[in-house]
């Protein structure tokens, strides 16, 4: 049976090029669960954008010299390319500046306000003592309350992750004077928490299958739910569809509210563009339809703790009740994937500490399949995991280019040499029959771990079929069986078809050598469905348009499931699939990256 999959991923910040952190977060877990659950016959929906609004896109303008629109602009481009070379699967990966988006967001507000789950409360806001005007929170800069951290912004600590409000930091200052700011009385819109303490508590308790620490975390959230604003003294963002409010070109949506609103917008955006605009609905309303939300775990508050909240308000589900908003009953997440930090040499990854790596730098010179191994067979997955360059090379030379890239070019290259063409299993012997068995019991203990998003199991269930067909190729030794060709036949055509097995089963990992070796094993069309950049209209706003990631995935041929191999199909000569890295990339990291000796 075919099941809808709505795949949600975190909506990267449009502040500047992704970096290897952020995609080992996010981007490729997604992707080769999206790939894989339709690898296995179910509709999935993957959306995603970039993050468009509040502090970190404001800032960075600045630094920049660019408007805040100027600015989104820019990385929205940059980012969708980034993601685009990975080979993201992206149904769509779009914005939040939309005129969709803004329309989405503010029609489920209304839905929230109308039951009674957002409350106005004065609260303390920044003013400039000497102009008298109010201060936006990216201009309030101070000491993190939660990690101690100096730099610590008005809305967000950019080193422990943490959401702040300007008023808690300690010894805040001006950024643009540094005078110390002065706090006065304003009024803001707050989501009423602890009316959801006992509906929230109750669905967490009902969760399985979650990773033990984000369900941990999110049950601690519930014991202390305290209203949070919404709103923030800030130009940029959406605004708020309220008399009074709708006008004051200072308060708008805090970006958070905005952002997970993004996954249902995306969704209604996809449709549209898909020409039948209630097509969203499968993977929302009916409650037979799974959402997977995938993130770094500094997202999870937003996804296991405010987006549940926000669905059950416009659901009329909190614990005062209410009515069903207008987009119906609206499912909530099935599972809250989170994964842990990407570390170099044990700190966070950071722009402004310059441990980077950028995606597009690591694309450029080693391609996206050995970046996208790497995070799954080697990310934070559990832990905060530390990446460094002689791992890389690793991983890469030995698993990739020795194990799997040798057993396909050592295969295909005996049977086009002798045969032509994919010869017949004229003589086969029992150890034939016991490494096909080997690689078709794969599918499912791979597929079970691919569900249950153990990527890290997953990737090494797979490579062990490779291993145990290089060591089936030594133990029959084909290249010595020249008297005796019908029992060399037969093991070329093992070696072949477990190929081709594990090709299938790499192929959430690997998509792009996947369609590689379909090629070399003589298949032709689409094997594994890549995203296109697509310079689309604003839905709404006809005068904007902007570039977004689609494509053509079910189109493509690659089945969760052993095809037998044809005999008779023509062979040639492959070229290898995997480079190999030179050794001193180890320990010198590559010029536009290198390692610093401390
Ligand atoms: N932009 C946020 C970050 O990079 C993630 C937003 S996820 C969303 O941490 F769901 F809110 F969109
Ligand atoms: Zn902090």
């Amino acid at each position: 049976m075919s099941a809808s999959v709505l795949t949600a991923v975190a909506w990267p910040y449009a502040n500047g090029p992704r970096h290897i952190g952020h995609v080992s977060g996010f981007g490729v877990p997604s992707d080769v669960f999206s790939r894989y659950q339709r690898m296995a016959g179910n509709q999935v929906l993957m959306v995603s954008g970039t993050d468009e609004h509040g502090t970190p896109i404001s800032v960075q303008a600045e630094n920049e010299g660019l408007t805040t629109r100027q600015l989104a602009d820019k990385y929205n481009r940059v980012i969708t390319e980034d993601l685009q070379g990975l080979g993201l699967s992206y149904d769509l990966f779009t914005r939040t500046t939309t005129g969709n988006h803004y329309k989405v967001v503010q029609d489920l507000f209304l839905a929230l306000h109308r039951n009674g789950y957002v409350l106005p409360k004065t609260t303390t806001g920044a003013i400039s003592p000497s102009t008298g005007r109010t201060l936006p929170d990216r201009y309030i800069e101070g000491t993190c309350p939660i990690c101690g951290y100096d730099g610590a912004r008005g809305d967000q600590c950019d080193n422990c992750g943490n959401q702040l409000d300007p008023a808690e930091l300690r010894n805040p200052v001006s950024r643009i004077n540094g005078e110390k700011p002065e706090f006065v009385e304003t009024e803001h819109l707050f989501l009423d928490l602890p009316s959801f303490t006992e509906s929230l508590g109750k669905w967490l308790s009902t969760r399985d299958g979650w990773r033990p620490n984000v369900l941990k975390f999110a049950q601690n959230l519930v014991e202390d739910m305290r209203p949070r604003a919404i709103s923030r003294d800030l130009d940029w963002g959406v605004p708020i569809p309220l008399d009074g409010w709708r006008d004051q070109p200072m308060k708008r949506f805090y970006v958070w509210f905005d952002a997970v609103i993004g996954y249902l917008s995306a969704s209604v955006e996809w449709a549209r563009r898909t020409g039948d605009p209630d097509a969203w609905k499968k993977w929302w309303t009916d409650p037979s339809a799974q959402g997977y939300y995938f993130m770094g775990k500094d997202n999870i508050t937003f996804h296991a703790q405010i987006w549940p909240t926000l669905l059950m308000g416009h659901n009329g589900q909190g614990d005062k009740g209410g009515t069903t908003g207008p987009f119906g009953e609206l499912n909530l997440p099935g599972e809250v994937v989170s994964s842990e930090f990407l570390t170099m040499s044990g700190s966070k990854f950071s722009t402004s500490r310059g441990t980077v790596i950028y995606v597009r730098d690591f694309l450029r010179e080693f391609g996206p399949d050995t970046l996208r191994y790497f995070i799954s067979v080697a990310g934070p997955e559990n832990q905060d995991t530390d990446f460094t360059w002689d791992e890389f090379v690793r991983r890469t030379n030995f698993e990739l280019a020795n194990e799997w890239g040798n057993l396909v070019n050592r295969s295909i290259s005996m049977a086009a040499k002798n045969n032509g063409a994919v010869p017949a299993p004229t003589a086969p012997a029992p150890a034939d029959e016991e490494l096909k068995a080997q690689a078709r019991a794969a599918f499912d203990t791979v597929g079970a771990h691919l569900r249950s998003s153990r990527f890290k199991l997953a990737s090494q269930e797979a490579m062990r079929v490779v291993s145990a067909a290089n060591k089936y190729l030594s133990d029959q030794e084909p290249w010595k069986l020249k008297e005796d060709p019908d029992r060399r036949d037969a093991v070329l055509h093992t070696a072949l078809q477990v190929v081709s097995d594990a090709n299938t089963l790499l192929t959430p990992f690997l998509p792009h050598s996947a369609q590689k070796v379909h090629e070399l094993l003589g298949g032709t069309g689409v094997w594994a469905a890549q995203p296109e950049i697509r310079e689309v209209d604003d839905l709404d706003e006809p005068s904007m348009s902007y570039p977004v990631l689609m494509g053509e995935y079910a189109a493509e041929q690659a089945k969760w499931e052993s095809a037998d191999i044809e005999v008779g199909r023509p062979l040639d000569k492959p070229k290898p699939l995997f480079a190999k890295l030179d050794a001193e990339l180890g320990e010198t990291g590559p010029e536009w990256a290198p390692i610093q000796q401390s």
